[in-house]
């Protein structure tokens, strides 16, 4: 391996090679640009590279050595000692950068936990890993000059033409190529809007009370307050919408995350109404729509109103995150804004990947991995509601008929947090409705139940897991049959 080392020498000056080298590493690796367990070059590579002879090098390294800055090991060469300039080794220091990135739960990362039940993530070891290579293989084989190219920043026209179509196919989004975007997951959707919305005068945004936290934290660091609106069974509760002042909403209305309630016809007519008496728009967030049951699912609202619904997809739940493909199709003049946002941002995401993407889903592979996992999420949803019944009476589950989560609504009695901290002995990890809360809390205590993660078998461990914390909580607490 031929490792490269950034580093000169100045052949005018008095000072020994030697000394030069070995003063400039040391350097390095004292102000810690040189990092504990990094590979230097070979001596005989470092000294071609300087145009030195090699017994400049070697000195230089032997001096280094002696002084414990680095170390040398026959068959891995040379590198910075371990307490060289006093630092953490490369490895612990990505996985410290890796765990405390802003996305980690602050309840561990959960491979500590034999069922981890947080929401945020999906099947991810059902990745169609082959299905996958042979769409990145094929993209990658037929690109040429064009597609190795940057693409427009709204995304590779080939992948928004099929895109276009797919979700029309499936959610009947009524949206052109033109007003469709391809994003880095959602998330970077709502950061650009949020943008776009700001530029336009907006200070507040409406969301779902319950709702996503991370979403409500991203909409604020982009100077838009979150203004919670409550939720009922129906959905949003679009009456308090109205009074809310704000112009815009960001809404879940196929599946609300984390209730579960599907917003109702008369909700979503209202919904419209609102937003066009304001002269303002609704965000659909329809993250987990892979997973609805398809019989009688109402389309996507955006189909009611493409000039006022801005629809948002991801890959996140039904791929993997770590693709980051997401996309939004706004109505025109939205999208123009957008565009114009994106070109200064990032100027667009992989156009491989996007190129991949859409061959995913036109040679049927997305809808055959959709419909294997629809049925295996269904078979896990059975099994949440039996043994749910069974361990945590006095329990109702909502939000059963789709989706990657089951939102248990506890007894009044029960303190939540007690019960989640008691799973947590037993290795199960939850959480509660209340770190869904913005400020409704009025609601009964509640458990959101991911099963994306722990299959059948797992959920009826865990949930035997769980119920048997709830059984221990204080006298008074539980359900009034709890066995
Ligand atoms: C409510 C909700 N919306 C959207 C997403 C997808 O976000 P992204 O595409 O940025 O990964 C998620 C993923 O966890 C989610 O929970």
């Amino acid at each position: 391996m031929s490792w490269h080392l950034a580093l000169e020498v100045d052949r005018a000056s008095r000072v020994p090679l030697a000394l030069q080298v070995r003063d400039s590493v040391r350097r390095l690796v004292e102000d810690g640009t040189l990092r504990t367990g990094t590979r230097l070059p070979s001596s005989r590579q470092l000294a071609a590279d300087l145009g030195v002879s090699r017994s400049v090098v070697v000195e230089a390294y032997e001096q280094l050595a002696a002084e414990g800055y680095l170390v040398t090991r026959r068959g891995s060469g040379t590198s910075v000692a371990a307490d060289g300039g006093g630092l953490a080794p490369v490895d612990s220091a990505l996985t410290a950068a890796a765990s405390t990135s802003t996305s980690a739960p602050a309840d561990g990362d959960g491979s500590e936990a034999a069922w981890d039940l947080r929401t945020g993530t999906s099947n991810l070891l059902a990745f169609p890993r082959q299905e996958w290579i042979r769409c990145v293989t094929a993209a990658l084989a037929d690109a040429g000059h064009r597609e190795l190219s940057y693409s427009p920043p709204a995304g590779v026209p080939l992948t928004r033409h099929i895109l276009a179509g797919y979700l029309g196919r499936v959610r009947g989004v009524r949206t052109r190529p033109e007003d469709l975007m391809i994003t880095s997951g959602f998330a970077q959707g709502l950061a650009l809007l949020c943008r776009v919305l700001r530029d336009r005068g907006h200070r507040a945004l409406a969301v779902e009370d319950p709702g996503h936290p991370g979403e409500r934290e991203f909409i604020a660091s982009a100077h838009l307050r979150p203004v919670g609106i409550p939720v009922d069974a129906e959905g949003i509760r679009v009456d308090l919408l109205e009074r809310s002042g704000a112009r815009v909403v960001l809404t879940t209305p196929g599946h609300q995350f984390p209730t579960g309630a599907c917003l109702s016809p008369a909700r979503r007519e209202q919904l419209i109404s609102w937003a066009r008496a304001v002269d303002g728009y609704v965000i659909e967030d329809d993250y987990d729509n892979a997973y609805q049951s398809r019989a009688g699912q109402p389309s996507a609202l955006q189909s009611l109103a493409p000039d006022r619904v801005v629809y948002a997809g991801s890959a996140s739940k039904v791929l993997a995150p770590a693709l980051r493909l997401g996309w939004v199709a706004a109505p025109s003049e939205l999208m123009a804004s957008l565009e114009h946002v994106r070109a200064g941002w990032d100027i667009g995401c992989s156009g491989l990947e996007q190129l991949a993407f859409a061959r995913f889903i036109d040679t049927g592979a997305l809808d055959r991995h959709q419909r294997r996992l629809r049925a295996e999420f269904g078979r896990r949803r059975e099994v949440v509601r039996q043994e749910t019944a069974r361990h945590l009476p006095g329990t109702r589950v909502l939000g059963g008929d789709g989706g990657l989560q089951a939102y248990l609504e506890l007894p009044p009695a029960v303190d939540e947090d007690s019960l989640i901290r008691a799973a947590r002995t037993r290795s199960v990890l939850i959480r509660g409705g209340r770190f869904h809360t913005l400020t409704d809390t009025s609601r009964p205590p509640a458990l959101v139940l991911s099963y994306a993660t722990v299959g059948c078998d797992g959920l009826v461990r865990g949930i035997a897991e769980l119920g048997a914390a709830y059984r221990r909580l204080p006298a008074g607490q539980v359900g009034a049959n709890a066995s």
